[in-house]
Formats: structure tokens, C-alpha cells, sequence
């Protein structure tokens, strides 16, 4: 067995680690990989966006099946070419991917079939979409269309502040052609989830949910990220929620996929707010969650590959065994180098935890020097995860390894699960008997 994992991040590092894991003889080739990956498998130097050149190289190397790590490359039409190749994917075409690249197709699609979602109207004219921001009146929420890096949503607490993000997105063009249609949103208000499932476009293996914290803050403040950390299980998302989930989000958005001929296959993921009405679908992406996987994975008892093979070669989910997690808690805490999530320096010389027994340290912006040693490549350098019977054990070995990693500069949150630790009931201590 080969794999090709297309992609870097430490999101790709855990995908691969978890292959390994199923399979100790699988075969990992990534592109273009990373230092963590490189100890599991080959690295090729091709970027994500060559779709020519990863075709090639799966068919050079006789890949089993290919793993697609980020949307890009799923929004370039990579799946539909290996398709079109012979070569087996794992990853939804151009057309499904719109789940994620294209808001306002996700939004219509949600509303045509009934699943739970804010409700929003999409403009191109300024005006028209100031009038409907007061319409709703503030808080509203305004996001670019199209793929934005993350940046492209406006929670706007006033209706200036809504006003402004609509004249720079349709007027000054802040985010270029993502921007030029926007959506007018209902705000929406709980907590948020991020759940994952591996679908063939009608059956589904849904994971457990997970929680991100998205703002470079301790306590979620400051700006947003691309993911500071994750944490699994969240109490408040037991079995019931995830089946309701299943009923009222995947079912009806796989089956309005498939009945207009673009059927989703791979992983599907919706980012739910749990609002006073149940579960709400904020956004869908259509891969795998950063930095949610690499705090997933670790506890996933059962077999992966298995599943995501069938989907790659087009075979049935039906009958798939449901997927086993083991007890306890995942915390993943990522180490982000200076001047995150802004623009960060490249270059500064790493150490990692001389003990990593106890924790996964998946690599994300890390790269080798010219002279072999580990130096930060990017905004987010490593996740550390660390598994334990408690979210508070969890925690503390997550932060205590995230303090070992050491750069210049290196910042992380001590506080990821924070929110099920306000939850979690004390466990392991006996209340004194009566006497
Ligand atoms: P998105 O890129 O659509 O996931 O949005 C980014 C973040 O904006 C989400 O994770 C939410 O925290 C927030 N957000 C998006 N849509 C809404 C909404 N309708 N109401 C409240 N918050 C929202
Ligand atoms: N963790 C959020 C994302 O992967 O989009």
C-alpha cells in the first residue's frame, strides 16, 4: 500500500502518522510534505497547486490512493483530473467543493433543503446590502463569498461597523474577487462545534465532535487564526447531538448534493453553532479541519485508511463499522511563531521536547536549513497533542510539552479545552462519607 498526501501542514502530519498507524507497512509519499512527515515517509517537491505535476507523481510512484489535505487544490479540480487519469482520490471534485469555496452556493443549498442554518441573502450592491444589514439590524454578520483565507467574515457588532465591511469588500475591494458578492447574515449566538465525516456521497462514518479555538488570545481574544488549538471530546456534544447532526445537517446536504449530479465524497465537515434551536450549520468545508485532526486522530481507535481507501476507489460505505474512539481527552496546543497571525519571519532555529513519549508533535511551518537543522517556516510551527484521562491532564501535557517547544519568539495558549474545563466534572476525588 502507498499513499499520497497532498499538502504540509500539521494537519497532513497527522493524516500520515494515522495511516501509519492502521498500516505499519503503508508507504507514505507527500507533497510537498513536511520535516515531521519526512520521518514517516518520502517528501516530493511539488506544491499543492501543480495539479499536472501530482499527477505525475502519483502515477510515477503507483500510488494505492491519494489523500487531499487543503480546499485549493480541491477547488482547482484536482480530484476531477486524477478521476479523469484512472487514479483513485479521496477528496470531493470542483463542484461538491463549493460547499466550502462558494458561500452563497452553500447557503442555497442549505435552504433548499431545510437544514438548520442563519438565514442570508447575497449582494453585489452596496446599498442593497447596507438595507438589508439594517433590515436585520446589528449584531449582523457580512462575509465575502468566496475563499478568503479565513479573513472574510464580519461579525459586525453596529450597523456602522457592518457598513464598512460591506464598502470594503463590494466598494474597495479588500478581498478581491472572494469580495465581490457578498452575504448578509442573521448573527447567531452559542457555542461552536466542528464535526467531521467521512462520506461516499449517501452513507457517512461521523466522528466525534471537536472544538477549535480560533483567536491567538488566551480566554478567545484578539484576532483570529487559522487555530490556536483543539480539544475532543466536548461533553456537550454527546452521541444524541451528533446523531441529530447527522439527521438534520449531513443526510439532507449529501442527498441535495446528490440529486443535483454532484455528489460529495470524502470528508465533509460542518462548523455547527449550538443555538437555543439546536445545531445550526455556520459554514461547511469540504477536507479535513486544522488543527481539529491532529487532536482527533490520536484518539481514533479504529481504522481510517480502511474507509478513506473505499471512498477513494469508489466504493460503498454501507455496512462500514461505526468509528471507535478511545476514553479520555485529546488537547492540542499550537506553538505559532512571533507576529502571528500576522506577517511572521521565517528562519528561527527550533528545539523540540527532548521527551516525546507522551505527546504527538506534528510539524506544520517547520523546514530544514541548508545545514539540516529544524528552523520555522511559517505562521503555525507544531501542534503538540497530548492524550489523558482527564480534559484538565489533557491540558496540562499539552501546555507543558507547547513550553519545550523553544524558537524565537514561539507563542501558544495555555488555556485550549478552556470551556469543557468550566464543564467537566471533578472526577476522582470521593466525596468525604457521612459521618
Ligand atoms: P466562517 O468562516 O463562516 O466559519 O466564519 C468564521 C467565524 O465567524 C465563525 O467561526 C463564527 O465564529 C463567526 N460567524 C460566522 N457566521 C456567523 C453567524 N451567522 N453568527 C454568528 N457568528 C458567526
Ligand atoms: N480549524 C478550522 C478549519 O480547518 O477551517
Amino acid at each position: 500500500m502507498k499513499v499520497l498526501i497532498v499538502g504540509g501542514g500539521g494537519r497532513e502530519h497527522a493524516l500520515a502518522w494515522k495511516l501509519r498507524r492502521d498500516d505499519p507497512t503503508c508507504e507514505i509519499v507527500a507533497a510537498p510534505g513536511n520535516p515531521g512527515i519526512a520521518a514517516l515517509g518520502r517528501c516530493a517537491n511539488v506544491k499543492v497547486s501543480d495539479i499536472d505535476g501530482l499527477v505525475a507523481l502519483a502515477k510515477v510512484e503507483r500510488v494505492t490512493f491519494t489523500v487531499v489535505g487543503p480546499e485549493g487544490p480541491l477547488e482547482a479540480g484536482l480530484v476531477d483530473r486524477f478521476r479523469a487519469e484512472g487514479l483513485a482520490v479521496f477528496g470531493p471534485t470542483s463542484a461538491a467543493a463549493r460547499i466550502e469555496t462558494s458561500k452563497r452556493y452553500a447557503k442555497e443549498l442549505m435552504l433548499a433543503a431545510g437544514v438548520p442554518t442563519a438565514s442570508a441573502r447575497t449582494f453585489t450592491e452596496p446599498s442593497a446590502a447596507k438595507a438589508e444589514a439594517r433590515r436585520l439590524g446589528a449584531p449582523v454578520v457580512v462575509k465575502a463569498s468566496g475563499i478568503a483565507a479565513g479573513k472574510g467574515v464580519i461579525v459586525a457588532m453596529t450597523l456602522d461597523e457592518a457598513e464598512s465591511a460591506i464598502d470594503a469588500m463590494l466598494v474597495d475591494n479588500a478581498f478581491g474577487a472572494a469580495g465581490a458578492e457578498v452575504l448578509v447574515e442573521e448573527f447567531m449566538e452559542g457555542e461552536e462545534l466542528s464535526l467531521f465525516a467521512i462520506t461516499d456521497g449517501t452513507h457517512l462514518l461521523p466522528f466525534i465532535a471537536a472544538q477549535d479555538h480560533k483567536r491567538i488570545g488566551e480566554g478567545d481574544t484578539g484576532p483570529n487564526t487559522g487555530g490556536m488549538g483543539a480539544y475532543a471530546p466536548v461533553s456537550i456534544a454527546p452521541p444524541e447531538l451528533v446523531d441529530e447532526a447527522v439527521q438534520r445537517v449531513f443526510a439532507p446536504t449529501l442527498r441535495a448534493m446528490r440529486d443535483e449530479g454532484c455528489p460529495f465524497t470524502g470528508l465533509l465537515y460542518a462548523g455547527l453553532m449550538l443555538t437555543r434551536q439546536g445545531p445550526k450549520v455556520v459554514e461547511f468545508n469540504c477536507r479535513f479541519g486544522d488543527p481539529e485532526t491532529q487532536a482527533l486522530l490520536p484518539l481514533l481507535e479504529s481504522n481510517l485508511l480502511e474507509p478513506m481507501r473505499a471512498v477513494a476507489d469508489g466504493r460503498s460505505l454501507a455496512g462500514a463499522a461505526p468509528l471507535a474512539w478511545k476514553t479520555g481527552a485529546s488537547v492540542t496546543t499550537v506553538v505559532a511563531a512571533a507576529g502571528y497571525p500576522g506577517t511572521v519571519k521565517p528562519g528561527a532555529a527550533i528545539t523540540l521536547p527532548a521527551d516525546t513519549a507522551s505527546v504527538s508533535i506534528f510539524h506544520a511551518g517547520t523546514a530544514r536549513d541548508g545545514s539540516g537543522a529544524l528552523v520555522t517556516a511559517g505562521g503555525r510551527v507544531v501542534a503538540v497533542t497530548a492524550l489523558a484521562p482527564t480534559i484538565a491532564a489533557a491540558q496540562a501535557a499539552s501546555a507543558a510539552a507547547a513550553s519545550q517547544v523553544t524558537f524565537t519568539g514561539s507563542q501558544y495558549r495555555r488555556d485550549i479545552g478552556w470551556r469543557e474545563l468550566t464543564r467537566a466534572p471533578v472526577t476522582g476525588v470521593t466525596p468525604p462519607a457521612p459521618v
